[in-house]
């Protein structure tokens, strides 16, 4: 047999089957003060050990159904902006989350050596909050950190959709619930947030927190400005002239991604495999008004006002 290195859920399994659990639309296992989903939480305990950055990678972190994908997309399409023509960019023939890594399924499937294939400067992409990541990605020389998040109440109308696409029978009820309680997965969401907020206001050379809100409209442009300068490759004045930042907004906007044959078909990721489609939804702000009372609302904002309180994060 072909000699392979213990799996996570192998190597680790005893010390997850000791954690607390919670039952629901996913399980998860309370490590380290977060709920991690069952089905991740070896990997995620394998990344913190096995883990070796290079001071070049960009760890792109997010909370789930924030923007992930939209993030992968941009910083990926920054990124390689020089290498091929607008009309012939590899996003237009590939998912986002099929050329930037999920750092929770490469190790949760024993892949890590992927990473260490990929040239230099790497992108991975990871849900870990930032108080679990490794070691080494926080430290004085770690990697540099781009985070997003989201309007809580739209992160739950999102993550109800995406779930049903697995659990038809799920109530928003229990997900609006889930979120209250901390019990989320990779809850508390505040904590989530919280995390790297604190480190991009101690560390803003480090990390770099976006929000999903920032990036719908005119100040598109900005924020991708911003990014491609903290990844350490800014537009250049003759670039700047040439559009090349809109053509980076147009080729991630939400209605191109959403039409194109790759992200309309097959599946992505190898957790239960959800399908592509799934990942392009609505793609806009303040979308939980049609499916939450006002009542629903104001409980959530009430606990996040008071989560962020002090902390100059305004939700
Ligand atoms: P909605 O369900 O509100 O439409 P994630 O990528 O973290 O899973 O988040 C998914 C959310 O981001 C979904 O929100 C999805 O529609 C939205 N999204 C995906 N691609 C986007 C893009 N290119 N522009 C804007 N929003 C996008």
């Amino acid at each position: 047999a072909e000699a392979r290195s213990p799996l996570p859920k192998e190597e680790f399994g005893d010390l997850v089957a000791a954690l607390p659990r919670k039952e629901q639309y996913l399980d998860g296992r309370l490590y380290g003060g977060f709920w991690l989903p069952e089905h991740y939480a070896p990997g995620i305990i394998a990344f913190r050990r096995r883990f070796t950055p290079r001071p070049d990678d960009v760890v792109l972190a997010s909370y789930p159904k924030c923007g992930t994908t939209w993030l992968k997309a941009l910083a990926f399409a920054a990124m390689t902006r020089a290498a091929y023509p607008a009309d012939e960019h590899p996003l237009l023939r590939l998912n986002p989350h099929d050329v930037i890594p999920f750092v929770e399924d490469v190790f949760t499937d024993g892949h890590e050596a992927k990473l260490d294939m990929l040239p230099s400067p790497r992108l991975i992409n990871t849900h870990t909050p930032y108080q679990l990541l490794p070691e080494a990605v926080v430290a004085g020389g770690g990697c540099k950190v781009v985070y997003i998040c989201r309007d809580p109440k739209d992160m739950v109308v999102s993550l109800y959709h995406f779930m049903r696409r697995l659990q038809p029978d799920l109530s928003l009820a229990g997900v609006v619930d889930s979120v209250a309680d901390g019990t989320v997965p990779f809850g508390p969401m505040w904590d989530h947030i919280l995390g790297y907020w604190r480190a991009s206001v101690s560390r803003p050379d480090r990390v770099l927190f976006l929000r999903y809100e920032d990036l719908l409209g005119s100040a598109a442009g900005e924020h991708v400005r911003a990014m491609a300068r903290f990844m350490g490759r800014p537009f250049s004045a003759a670039e700047e002239a040439g559009g090349a930042v809109a053509s980076v907004v147009e080729l991630c906007s939400f209605e191109r991604m959403k039409a194109l044959e790759v992200n309309r078909r097959g599946t992505a990721g190898s957790y239960k495999s959800m399908p592509r489609d799934a990942f392009f939804r609505k793609g806009v702000a303040g979308d939980w008004a049609n499916h939450m009372s006002p009542e629903t609302a104001a409980r959530l904002d009430g606990i996040f006002r008071e989560k962020f309180r002090g902390t100059g994060l305004a939700i």
